[in-house]
C-alpha cells in the first residue's frame, strides 16, 4: 500500500489525506482498519491484482447511514494500473455486495469537479450523477465543488 499508492502525491491529489511520508504511517493506518473489522458495519477492501497477487488499491465505505440503509463509498489505486477499467470493476463488485449481501438501498460517491475520471468510474459502475454542491468540499487542492453520484437498489439493473 505504501509503495504502490499511499505515498504518491498524484494519487492523493484530489483526496483529503496527505501522501504517507513513511511506511509507519501506512502500518498504523492498517492496524486501525484491522481493529475495526470486528464491527459488522465496517467495510474496507484491498484490491488485489489477480495475476501477481499485488495490492494495488483500496475501496471502502466511508460513511454508513444505518437509518436509511445507505452508504457513501471511496476508492484509490496505484497510478500504474489506471485506465484499465479496474476501479469500475471493483466499484461494481462492491455495489453488488452492498445491495445484495448487506441489503443497502442506496450507494453514493462524490468527487471533486476537477477529477472527472472518478465520476466516470461511478457512472460506469452503474451510478447516475445527482447534482453538484458548490464549494462544499475540501481536499489537497483546497475548497472545491462536489459532484454526487448514486445508485438505488431497485433501479440498479436499469443503469447497466
Ligand atoms: C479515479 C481512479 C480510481 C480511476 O481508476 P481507473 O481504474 O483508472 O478507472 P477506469 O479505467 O475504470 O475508468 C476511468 C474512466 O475515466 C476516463 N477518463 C480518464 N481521464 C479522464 C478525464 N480527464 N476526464 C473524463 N474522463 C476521464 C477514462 O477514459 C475511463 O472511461 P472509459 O472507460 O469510458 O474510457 C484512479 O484514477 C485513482 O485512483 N485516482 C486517484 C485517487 C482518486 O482520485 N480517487 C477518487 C476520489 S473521488
Amino acid at each position: 500500500m505504501f509503495s504502490n499508492w499511499a505515498s504518491d502525491p498524484e494519487v492523493t491529489r484530489f483526496l483529503t489525506w496527505p501522501p504517507h511520508t513513511s511506511i509507519e504511517v501506512t502500518e498504523n493506518l492498517l492496524t486501525d482498519w484491522i481493529s475495526r473489522y470486528e464491527d459488522g458495519g465496517y467495510f474496507n477492501w484491498v484490491m488485489e491484482y489477480k495475476e501477481t497477487g499485488k495490492a494495488i488499491g483500496n475501496i471502502s465505505v466511508v460513511k454508513l447511514y444505518e437509518d436509511i440503509d445507505a452508504a457513501d463509498v471511496g476508492y484509490c489505486m496505484s497510478r500504474k494500473y489506471w485506465g484499465q477499467g479496474l476501479m469500475s470493476e471493483a466499484l461494481k463488485g462492491v455495489m453488488d455486495y452492498l445491495f445484495d449481501v448487506v441489503g443497502l438501498n442506496r450507494v453514493a460517491a462524490n468527487h471533486d469537479v476537477n477529477n472527472p475520471r472518478s465520476g466516470r468510474v461511478m457512472d460506469k459502475a452503474g451510478m447516475v450523477q445527482e447534482g453538484i454542491l458548490r464549494q462544499a468540499g475540501k481536499n489537497n487542492q483546497g475548497i472545491h465543488d462536489v459532484v454526487w453520484h448514486a445508485a438505488i437498489r431497485d433501479e440498479k439493473s436499469d443503469n447497466l
